[in-house]
């Protein structure tokens, strides 16, 4: 429920609110499309924050937007880990920068007394979200390791879901919880945009670049001012109300659109006779799987010991999958000697199941790339904290007997199970 709010409907809401209020801004408040600068009240610190804010806070983006548009190019990128180190320290070093201009903003507004006197809470509760989300950000970096290439197998395809409007909540269901966070911040901070000085964002003054210089003179025709101020002020209310009229109208057309999607969803749809005695015979039939299913897990539970394959069908570059005691997968291989080696397939990073085939003797967890050795099950790189744990085997005669000393010409015959007391 609570994924489906935050990343099914959260994303859109904040996108709406920034697209809908930003125009509406744009055509009512033109010339409040802007940073309102406090320079002329204070520079110097304001330098300080702004140039390392600026730089470290567009380097940072710049990093997520180009991992989140083209994967495929960045997971064969990052797969070298020297450049993936290269790349992910240069993230965290633009974080830094940017908390440090971060910080000296937040000093700059609260203990200078004429910035005090122009600041709005607003101001206050954007710079409060900016700290925490870039915090949330280095948090991200450092305690889910390598989140720029397991970004390219979880995020990347979550926003693809987002922009098809088929938000794929399974993709970031699992995620921890600073990932979700950060993600959701991020969300509520596009919201904000519009309500806040972040709108100058998109008001780049590119137009300066070709524009003659200007010369700003003192003008003491008030009185004529005044009047073309007042003049001015009528227009711009006329306008808001136009562009008010625009966008209301606009929303009601949404709304009716939407309403008839809207309005079964909570109301459930019309049903005939007929397919309400399919849903429900649906429904029974679901049942009772159920019930087969719960049934064999307690047969399972119930025995001693579970077979997993007979050992002339283990491969060493093939694992075969099995599910274990916990109804979770597991892998068996062959090792060189010709005997088991049985680990549980959950991926100890986010708990994927790693796929089954062996290239060079690594198998590979698909959802963040993490790799593992299949000799010992050992890590190898990625972002999961550690290898594949190890599950003990028995081995078993064609008679069920249990075998203790293998002999190198029987094994053709043997079968292999594990045992219940073991943790799996
Ligand atoms: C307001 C927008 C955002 C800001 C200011 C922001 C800021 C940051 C910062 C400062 C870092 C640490 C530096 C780095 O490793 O690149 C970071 C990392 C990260 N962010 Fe964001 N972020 C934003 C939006 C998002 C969104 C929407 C997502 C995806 C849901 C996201 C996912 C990540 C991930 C996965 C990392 C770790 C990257 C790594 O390990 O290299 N961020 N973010
Ligand atoms: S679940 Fe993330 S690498 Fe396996």
């Amino acid at each position: 429920m609570f994924d489906l709010f935050f990343f099914g409907v959260l994303p859109y809401l904040a996108l709406a609110l920034c697209l809908v209020v930003g125009i509406l801004r744009f055509t009512v408040k033109r010339f409040s499309y802007s940073s309102l600068s406090s320079q002329f009240l204070e520079h110097r610190t304001l330098f300080w924050a702004s140039l390392p804010w600026h730089l470290g806070i567009f380097a940072v983006l710049l990093g997520h937007f180009a991992v989140f548009l083209f994967p495929g190019f960045f997971r064969a990128l990052l797969a070298d880990h020297r450049i993936l180190l290269a790349f992910e320290a240069t993230g965290l070093i633009a974080a830094f920068i940017s908390l440090i201009g971060l910080a000296l903003f937040t000093v700059r507004r609260v203990f200078s007394g004429r910035i005090q006197s122009v600041t709005t809470t607003m101001d206050l509760a954007v710079l409060v979200l900016l700290l925490l989300q870039v915090g949330l950000g280095i948090l991200t970096a450092t305690l889910q390791r390598w989140g720029s290439l397991w970004a390219t197998g979880v995020l990347a395809p979550y926003f693809d879901s987002l922009f098809r409007l088929q938000p794929d909540l399974a993709l970031v269901k699992d995620l921890p919880f600073i990932i979700k966070a950060h993600a959701v911040l991020a969300f509520v901070i596009v919201g904000l945009i519009p309500f806040s000085r972040l709108i100058h964002m998109v008001s780049l003054p590119f137009t300066y670049i070709p524009r003659r210089l200007q010369i700003v003179i003192w003008n003491f025709r008030r009185r004529k001012d005044l009047v073309e101020r007042a003049a001015l002020e009528d227009e711009s209310r006329r306008q808001f109300l136009r562009g008010a009229t625009g966008v209301g109208i606009g929303a009601v057309l949404i709304g009716v659109g939407t309403l008839d999607k809207v309005v079964p969803f909570f109301k459930g749809p019309d049903l005939t006779k007929e397919e309400r005695e399919e849903l429900l015979s649906l429904k029974v039939k679901k049942l009772k799987a159920t019930a087969e299913q719960k049934a064999l897990e307690l047969e399972r539970m119930q025995s001693e010991t579970l077979f997993v394959a007979n050992l002339k069908d283990l491969k060493r570059d093939s694992g075969t999958y099995f599910i274990d005691y916990q109804m979770s997968p597991g892998l068996a291989f062959l090792d060189a000697a010709g005997l088991p080696l049985l680990y549980s397939a959950k991926c100890p990073h986010l708990g994927c199941t790693v796929n089954n085939k062996a290239e060079g003797g690594l198998v590979v967890c698909p959802c963040h790339v993490s790799h593992f050795r299949v000799a010992d099950g050992g890590r190898v790189d990625g972002p999961t904290p550690t290898g594949l744990r190890t599950i003990p085997h028995l081995l078993k005669d064609a008679k069920g007997a249990l075998v203790t000393a293998p002999e190198a010409a029987r094994l053709g015959e043997y079968q292999v199970f594990i045992a219940k007391g073991e943790r799996s």
